[in-house]
């Protein structure tokens, strides 16, 4: 077991949390906040016990100066000074005499936002690299380093895995309640046991189905991806999306576990037509699963006992190509089934869709939770310190 927030004292400790504040910005607005609300239980936690807090974040992607500039936490920092009841500083440097002297001026119980971690990755990735001087610098900034950003654990960067290497640590409270859920689900032992997939791409997704249906007793698939198992069935999907080069794979998997496998019988078209899978014509693009679909994939799902669903089932984003993602939450809702919700799209589909509180967990990570679901080890979870055995 892991370390967690709670073994340690902070009274007067500076204390960097490293969290996934990477949020959705559109014109310099943020569009989903469930990142920045779900990480401040462990920010607040620090507060309350009397810590220096730093936080720290990487935010989208950036490999030019130019990308700073649309990637700085400044829209971050301001939610955070509204949600957090104690001052709340931003220092605009990720190194420097700057950001030492705003460190060294923080009192017990405040908060300093540190701007974006990949800024050092301008020209050259130190942050994304693990960079050992890096690493070194930013923990010499602190006492105690706890990582709380899940939905970066799949990536061994400076920020987490680096930071971790030479601090006393410790996982925060999203942390552990993401692996804790996604265990409780994964390990369990009760039946029917079944995943749903959607989503665009089967490449994306094959770890995960590789792992999964060894252990499930159905997999549904709907989505995008279903039309590169509908086309290695010899369907004709029309001008659906297809991942030519996983045609073998699809064939293979049809043939290894028929009897789990469950696809979409009809669907509707880009035309908002309903169409039998046999009845699809060269031009036809599927762009949601069909009503006899939903009431097959229905009745299975509402007899499971646990569910994972990675993936929407359609165009959700588009009206009325969301009906298909809409009607299989409604009914694992309506069941009451206990049902992860894992991997990018589904949480903002969920979100989106107004199902954000009906669910026994929402994960807040994209290519971490595909990773775990996936088998493989966190690497920004299995850097910190296991618990002493009693
Ligand atoms: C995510 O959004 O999945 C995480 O924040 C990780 O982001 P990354 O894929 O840019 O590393």
């Amino acid at each position: 077991m892991k370390k967690t927030i709670k073994d340690y004292e902070y009274t007067g400790k500076k204390v960097i949390i490293r969290c996934d504040l990477n949020v959705p910005i559109k014109d310099g607005h943020i569009t989903d906040e469930t990142r920045i609300k779900e990480s401040l239980e462990s920010i607040n936690y620090l507060i309350n016990h009397n810590a220096k807090v730093i936080v720290m974040s990487h935010l989208g992607k950036v490999k030019t100066e130019e990308d700073k500039k649309e990637n700085t936490l400044y829209p971050v920092y301001l939610k955070l000074k509204k949600y957090l009841n104690t001052k709340v500083y931003f220092s605009k440097e990720t190194k420097g005499s700057l950001l030492e002297d705003m460190v060294d001026s923080l009192k017990e119980k405040e908060v300093l936002l540190v701007e974006n971690t990949r800024y050092e990755d301008v020209p050259n990735k130190l942050e994304s690299t693990c960079d050992e001087s890096l690493s070194k610098y930013w923990a010499g900034l602190a006492d105690i380093f706890i990582d709380d950003a899940y939905g970066a654990s799949h990536r061994a960067h400076a920020s987490n895995v680096g930071i971790a290497k030479y601090l006393p640590n410790a996982v925060g409270f999203l942390v552990e309640k993401e692996i804790t859920k996604i265990d409780n689900v994964l390990k369990e032992n009760t039946h029917p046991y079944t995943v749903i997939m959607g989503g665009k791409k089967i490449s994306d997704k094959i770890i995960v189905i590789d792992n999964l249906i060894k252990k499930c007793d159905y997999l549904l698939v709907g989505g995008g991806m279903c039309f590169t198992l509908l086309k290695a069935s010899g369907y004709n999907v029309g001008m659906s999306i297809v991942d030519d080069e996983n045609i073998k794979y699809s064939k293979n998997l049809l043939k290894n576990y028929e009897d789990k496998i469950i696809l979409p019988i009809d669907i509707v078209t880009k035309d908002n037509k309903i169409k039998d899978i046999s009845d699809m014509q060269d031009e036809d693009i599927g762009y949601d699963i069909g009503p006899k679909t939903i009431e097959k994939f229905s009745a299975i799902l509402s007899k499971s006992k646990r569910v994972i669903v990675n993936g929407p089932m359609g165009v959700f984003e588009e009206k009325p190509f969301d009906n298909g993602t809409k009607e299989i939450y409604k009914c694992l809702k309506e069941n009451k089934v206990k049902t992860l919700i894992g991997g990018g799209d589904s949480a903002a589909s969920v979100n989106t869709l107004g199902f954000g509180n009906d669910f026994y967990h929402i994960s807040t990570g994209g290519g971490a939770t595909l990773e775990y679901l996936s088998g493989k080890p966190l690497p920004g979870i299995e850097i910190i310190d296991n618990k002493r055995e009693k």
